[in-house]
């Protein structure tokens, strides 16, 4: 994130009840907008800050347009003893996704594993948050979500897959999980925006022009298509997620999703896959824990490459910056602060955020 003397740091705990009150105020209850504005502080804590706080303008934006449904009937529409299928209603994704994950984390116990597939949702945001509050449980998250087309299968030029992000946390004996988080892409689009603000090239292998030829202008990439990372294997990553998330629950898959951003007369259809596991039913607890302490010990034992500035666990510096946050604040630049307070004066809600 870029930091200029126009941003404004702001306490954790007052950013959630600032971002829950402008959710209660665009219409949602109060306990979904607490769930909604929980996903998103946390996202910022962590240093994932273009699906924090800052997406907040955007959901207000849809919510006032009716494309998100302010008071979704969330509700599970099958079940066994082992899964769950959740139909989202069109809400705001956190409120179906900590609905199934809650029950994921309470069902394992059981059965060991538990699937929750859900399907009807506006996005989720930052995948990680649903897997991590399962590893906060001393069990084993995973992620998966779609996302609307922005990148081609391999070899083409027609925007079908999403960036479908993946997480996956995994506990440890004390302390932040170990949490993998990203996009299927080979950048996230963010970082691409960020290039086109700040005026620079992007490198190589991030995007195509929209007549499929590879660029370095960010201005082109966002009219072009988004690289899948890893090539073909980011793209069968990318194609798989969007079949274990919308054709599995029924949702739908490729252009079936809708962009957050534009065509506001309809809902996003998002779906996701979400799994708890249980390592009682398995290692055991202990001697899980213990193998993921050595394989820590391991990781952090490595000798750095020449050049690299060390060598961390996934998940390891954004468990630092949300460490950093917590004490100094979230940083909030001038323009997002603008944003939201633009669209929150349309439901008659001021923001003061200096
Ligand atoms: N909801 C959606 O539709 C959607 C779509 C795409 C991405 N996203 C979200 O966007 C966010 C950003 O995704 P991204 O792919 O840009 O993430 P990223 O590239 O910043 O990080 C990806 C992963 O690499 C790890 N990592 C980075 N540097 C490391 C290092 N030096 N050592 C060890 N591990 C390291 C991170 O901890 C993270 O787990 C994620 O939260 C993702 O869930 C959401």
């Amino acid at each position: 994130m870029t930091e200029t003397a126009a941003t404004v740091w702001i306490p954790a705990d007052r950013l959630r009840a600032e971002v829950a009150r402008l959710l209660t105020a665009a219409g949602l209850t109060e306990a979904d907008a607490r769930t909604v504005a929980e996903s998103m502080v946390e996202a910022s804590l962590r240093g994932v800050d273009s699906h924090g706080v800052a997406a907040l303008g955007t959901y207000l934006r849809r919510l006032r347009a009716g494309a998100t449904n302010p008071r979704p009937q969330v509700r599970i529409v099958r079940s066994g003893p082992a899964y769950i299928l959740v139909d989202g209603d069109n809400g705001l994704g956190a409120i179906a996704g900590t609905f199934a994950m809650e029950r994921a984390i309470a069902g394992c116990r059981q059965t060991g594993i538990f699937l929750a597939l859900c399907m009807n949702n506006t996005t989720l945001g930052a995948a990680f948050y649903y897997a991590r509050m399962a590893a906060l449980h001393g069990l084993v998250g995973i992620t998966l979500s779609n996302a609307p087309p922005s990148m081609a299968p391999w070899g083409g030029r027609r925007p079908l897959l999403g960036t479908n992000p993946l997480s996956v946390a995994v506990p440890r004996r004390e302390g932040e999980p170990i949490i993998l988080d990203m996009a299927t892409s080979a950048a996230a689009k963010s970082k691409i925006y960020l290039a086109r603000e700040k005026g620079t090239p992007i490198p190589e292998g991030w995007a195509l022009d929209p007549e499929g030829r590879p660029t370095t202008d960010p201005e082109k990439a966002l009219k072009g298509l988004l690289m899948p990372l890893g090539g073909p294997k980011g793209y069968g990553l990318s194609l798989c997620i969007d079949l274990l998330t919308g054709a599995l629950s029924g949702g739908g898959c490729m252009d079936k999703v809708a962009s957050l951003h534009h065509g506001l007369d309809r809902g996003q259809n998002v779906s996701f896959l979400l799994a708890a596991i249980d390592p009682e039913h398995f290692a055991g607890q202990d001697r899980f824990l213990a193998e993921v302490e050595e394989v820590v010990a391991k990781v952090h034992g490595c000798p750095p490459a020449a050049g690299s500035p060390g060598v961390f666990l996934p998940g390891e510096l954004e468990a630092r910056t949300r460490q950093e946050r917590l004490e100094r604040g979230i940083p909030i630049p001038a323009k997002v602060a603008a944003e939201i307070r633009q669209e929150a004066a349309a439901f008659g809600m001021e923001v003061d955020w200096t």
